[in-house]
């Protein structure tokens, strides 16, 4: 079994030579406090064995709802924001929206999202995308209370319901939320809507390999099977690989050695667009789990070489407060070879013969040098290609690597109190009952 692999050469210059060694016990620990259930939230660990362990029957259940949204939708309409869209949005833009169709990706019914934000114009906007087009709605909501998804739904719903009438509108509707709690849940019993359960002990940004990513990712025709596998391969990885061979603690460990030495923010890296969300899924799954009591590395995310036209000056020559984490991919999924041209007016024939890839490698490979010289730490997660067993290895991969980051720093990674402030004071201009100022 190959697993994706974690290369910190590019640190090597920024740490001392025994460091790593000697922090070993550190990572150790932390480990044992995440797999052995001791730490602080170690109610909300049921993501750490759901990739052998999670319900055949609701996935039976996933797979043939699935089946059914993409024989009668054009359009499945996710609802949901954070932990409760990123990751259905991840797999989508890497394996469906932004390639051709192929071995993973089978059929048409494109995933639309909304209820991650509150603005009119883009709600306008999917609605004018929906006209003409069966769609079906995914809602989406762990506590079942939350605004955004639940504003989206309430639109959404009155717009399903025109185009079929209740009846129909009803078979089209499919709740994934708490088992008991919550108005969604309340909701669902009361209409009759179809729902899949969020395990009671995973927290939402860690909920992708549930119901919550499970459903739409198979609707888009995305290989859930190999998703699942990818994880269950990296979980015997990170479970049981010493420190040394095992890429997840590496990562964890090194990334924490560089906070240490005054490294605060981490920029996630692509050189391949679709993997946009995928850095935005990290993005969340690492602020939400370790930016709390004043403590925590602040994940960013850059496009390359989009962003080297843009952020290139800063990340070269700017403040040395960053260390990179660069998604390498192996084989880039298509081949563009370039091609000699009569009069070398561009001046590019001395790329005849050369891939697209190999200049988009070169690249890479070019600004990783200048980075690291510049003074900022690269490091490298490897996968050998965009699928989805690959990508259920790099789900796994960042989960387990952020539970024992959190536990280094000595925080409890599986809360969030902070995302409640902002709510509270939104409540009270609203006036919603029991809100004051
Ligand atoms: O990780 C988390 O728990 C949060 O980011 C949630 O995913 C997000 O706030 C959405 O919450 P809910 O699923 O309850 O609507």
């Amino acid at each position: 079994m190959r697993t994706l692999e974690f290369n910190y050469e590019y640190a090597m210059n920024f740490l001392d030579s025994d460091e790593l060694a000697c922090f070993g016990p550190t990572v150790r620990n932390a480990r044992n406090l995440l797999v052995n259930r001791e730490g602080e939230g170690s109610d909300y660990l049921g993501w750490l064995d759901l990739p052998e362990n999670y319900n055949k029957a609701e996935f039976a259940a996933i797979k043939e709802a699935a089946e059914k949204i993409r024989k009668d939708s054009d359009v499945l309409l996710v609802i949901g924001i954070g932990g409760s869209y990123l990751g259905a949005r991840a797999a989508y833009e890497l394996l469906a929206a932004n390639r051709p169709e192929g071995p993973d990706r089978e059929g048409k019914t494109e995933l639309y999202f909304a209820g991650n934000n509150l603005s009119s114009l883009y709600i306008e906007n999917i609605k004018s995308k929906l006209a003409g087009k069966d769609f079906s709605i995914n809602v989406i909501s762990k506590s079942g209370t939350t605004t955004e998804p639940a504003v989206a739904f309430r639109i959404f719903k009155e717009l399903l319901v025109e185009k079929y009438g209740a009846d129909e509108a009803k078979g089209r509707i499919y709740c994934t939320t708490d088992r008991k709690r919550g108005a969604l849940k309340q909701m669902a019993d009361e209409e009759g809507y179809r729902t899949f359960v969020i395990p009671d002990d995973v927290g939402g940004r860690f909920s992708v390999l549930t119901p919550v990513g499970l459903l739409p990712i198979a609707a888009a025709g995305i290989d859930v099977d190999a998703l699942l596998r990818g994880a269950a391969d990296m979980r015997k990885t990170a479970l049981g690989a010493p420190l040394e061979e095992n890429p997840a603690l590496l990562y964890a460990a090194v990334r924490n050695l560089l906070h240490r030495k005054g490294k605060s923010v981490e920029i996630l890296v692509n050189y391949e667009p679709n993997m946009q969300y995928i850095a935005e899924w990290c993005k969340q799954l690492f602020a939400e789990s370790e930016g709390k009591s004043g403590k925590g590395i602040f994940p960013a995310s850059v496009n390359m070489t989009t962003d080297l036209h843009s952020l290139g000056q800063f990340i070269q020559d700017g403040s040395r407060i960053m260390f990179e984490t660069v998604f390498e991919i192996e084989e880039s999924g298509a081949e563009i070879m370039l091609k000699k041209e009569e009069k070398d007016l561009d001046g590019l024939n001395y790329l005849d013969g050369k891939t697209l890839d190999f200049v988009n490698r070169s690249a890479m490979k070019g600004t990783m040098k200048a980075h690291v010289e510049g003074g900022v730490p690269n490091l490298i997660v490897r996968m050998p290609e965009q699928s989805a067993y690959w990508l259920g290895q790099l789900f796994y991969f960042f989960e387990f690597a952020i539970g024992v980051s959190g536990y280094i720093s000595g925080i409890n990674p599986f809360n969030q109190p902070g995302v409640e402030m902002y709510k509270s004071n939104m409540f009270a201009l609203l006036g919603k009952p029991g809100y004051t100022d």
